[in-house]
């Protein structure tokens, strides 16, 4: 069994308080220092400070093949960018796994695949997912692997539900992704298999909830993909999409785009999910699958009226979102496997943690951190603080609940209970996809303040901290050409951004209980999100585990 002993740091004595490790979602360092990034148009004089300071601060990649992403051109995101904070490696992520068992054709000789294989000849396959090339949740290529897969092995009637993105996308582009898509559909019904759209809606307003912040949003999607009911219904999807957006000057954005029905000529719907069909979820990535997994996994589930719960269901997901509820019990490729994580070398050397956000990266801070484990790692050893999201679009309030974690953190760090204090602030990440610029400089404004009490909290006890980000955002909030220029849209306004971004992200240390001696080494140029971990065991004077990417921290006097 694996030895998870911490030795004490050669050079680098333990701190008298605690260690409060900081992460300001969607906070990137961007080289573009213009108008449009909110992160340095914003008035931050408490990053600004830190950046000042020689040997303390740097900044470090948080973007494809560092986090574990098929490739350099894949912006990062909360998911891979957690897991590598929290494990201290890199491991080939959900994107990666599903593009190497689509080319090896593994996915097609798993158990996963032959379960809806039996659903091939009399019944329908329903594929429901995220559809853009984001890939951060999905892939449309991806999704197209599969669906020529069924088809090549014998499917013969398909039916896929589309969630729109613009939000890992550029807004407005769901309208090419769903015309691609009904391109290889129409290929494959003139091959013989029926092959359409059956429903549809915004991500952000349809079965994408993550983390129970709104379990109403999964009821919109049951309706529409399995019963065949919403308030629209449309002939074809790219009219839905188009209708549904609203007028070209002020359209709704596609991240909310109304749940609607595809029916044919006499209005009955071309695709509900019935007795003995196969479902495959094709998003790879867990957070915002897991509530509608339980609703199509669940035979007991009350947490809303399903009115019909299809018998015989052949359900899949694309992974194991949950591998402690195991959950789905079936999927197509298996999930990384993320061993041995800081969590718990923590938990196993009477380390106390305490880890909070608000809701909508609550799970980001805790399961992503902790290698997808859903729960306590060890609940004598760690306290996990959820403060509840508001439920509305974040540039409408873009404090968020900052001022509520930072309350609460203080008091953690105040209270002499933890070594260590985990804190991540949504804002800049939250307010960032909105696209709103005003908004997501006062985002950025608020975390700064934030992180300005908590740095006094943490000297007051003699503490020490880290400050850093999981991946860009905020950084850049405008789209631009090759070169860098921002683009314009027809009105002469700017196009807005509302992904993340491939910037690297900072990296402060500091406290008044750290010696002035323990500096960043010069020596680790490439580092990224998975040598924090190294940095942090080092930070509470600790050794780190040699499986680990390299510290970013030394004593210059040793
Ligand atoms: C989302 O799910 O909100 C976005 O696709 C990605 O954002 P996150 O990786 O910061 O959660
Ligand atoms: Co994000």
């Amino acid at each position: 069994s694996f030895d998870y002993t911490l030795k004490p740091h050669a050079t680098i004595p333990a701190p008298e308080g605690p260690l409060m490790v900081c992460i300001l979602d969607g906070f990137g360092e961007n080289e573009f220092k213009d108008a449009f990034n909110a992160v340095h148009v914003a008035n931050t004089p408490t990053v600004d400070a830190l950046r000042a300071v020689p040997k303390r601060f740097r900044t470090i990649k948080a973007h494809g093949t560092a986090v574990g992403l098929p490739s350099d051109a894949d912006m990062g995101n909360s998911e891979v960018g957690h897991n590598a904070l929290g494990s201290g490696q890199v491991v080939d992520q959900g994107a990666r796994l599903v593009d190497i068992a689509l080319e090896t054709g593994k996915m097609f000789e798993g158990d996963g695949w032959k379960l809806i294989s039996q659903a091939f000849p009399g019944n329908t396959v329903h594929f429901i997912g995220l559809l853009s090339d984001g890939g951060v949740h999905s892939r449309a290529d991806q999704l197209v692997g599969c669906l020529r897969g069924a088809a090549a092995r014998g499917a013969k009637r398909i039916r896929v539900h589309i969630l729109t993105d613009g939000r890992d996308v550029p807004d407005g582009s769901s309208v090419k992704y769903v015309a691609d898509l009904e391109a290889v559909l129409a290929q494959l019904g003139s091959e013989g298999c029926d092959a359409k759209i059956a429903s549809g809606g915004g991500r952000m307003k349809v079965t994408m909830d993550r983390y129970e912040a709104d379990w109403s949003m999964v009821k919109r999607g049951w309706d529409a993909h399995v019963l065949g009911k919403a308030p629209h219904t449309f002939t074809d999807a790219k009219t839905a999409i188009v209708t549904l957006r609203g007028p070209e000057d002020a359209p709704v954005s596609d991240q909310y785009v109304d749940p609607f029905v595809i029916v044919d000529e006499a209005g009955k719907p071309v695709g509900t999910i019935e007795d003995g069909d196969a479902v495959v979820l094709f998003n790879f990535r867990a957070d915002r699958m897991v509530e509608i997994s339980k609703a199509f996994e669940y035979a007991k589930f009350d947490t809303f009226d399903r009115e019909r719960f299809p018998q015989g269901l052949r359900f899949v997901g694309m992974m194991q979102y949950d591998g402690d509820l195991k959950l789905p019990a079936n999927y197509l490729v298996p999930p990384p496997e993320i061993l041995h994580v800081s969590g718990e070398f923590l938990v196993k050397n009477g380390i106390a943690t305490f880890a909070i956000s608000e809701t909508q990266k609550f799970g980001h801070v805790t399961f992503f951190w902790n290698g997808n484990r859903s729960g306590y790692l060890d609940a004598k050893q760690e306290q996990y603080l959820e403060i509840p999201s508001d439920k509305i679009e974040f540039n409408k309030a873009p404090d968020m609940k900052a001022r509520e974690i930072t309350e609460a953190s203080k008091e953690a760090i105040l209270s002499g209970k933890y070594k260590v204090i985990r804190v991540n602030f949504a804002n800049p990440d939250m307010v960032g996809h909105t696209g709103d610029m005003a908004a997501t400089v006062r985002a950025c404004e608020t975390v700064d303040a934030c992180v300005k009490e908590l740095i006094a909290a943490v000297d007051s006890v003699n503490g020490r901290w880290l400050v850093t980000s999981d991946h860009g955002n905020a950084d850049d909030m405008v789209q631009r050409d090759k070169k860098g220029k921002p683009l314009m849209g027809e009105d002469g306004k700017p196009l807005p951004l509302t992904s993340h971004t491939l910037a690297p992200v900072p990296f402060f240390i500091g406290g008044k209980g750290l010696p002035d001696s323990v500096v960043l080494r010069g020596d680790v140029p490439d580092a990224g999100l998975a040598n924090v971990a190294a940095t942090t065991l080092n930070l509470l004077g600790y050794e780190a585990p040699a499986i680990y990417k390299p510290t970013m921290v030394e004593n210059a006097a040793a």
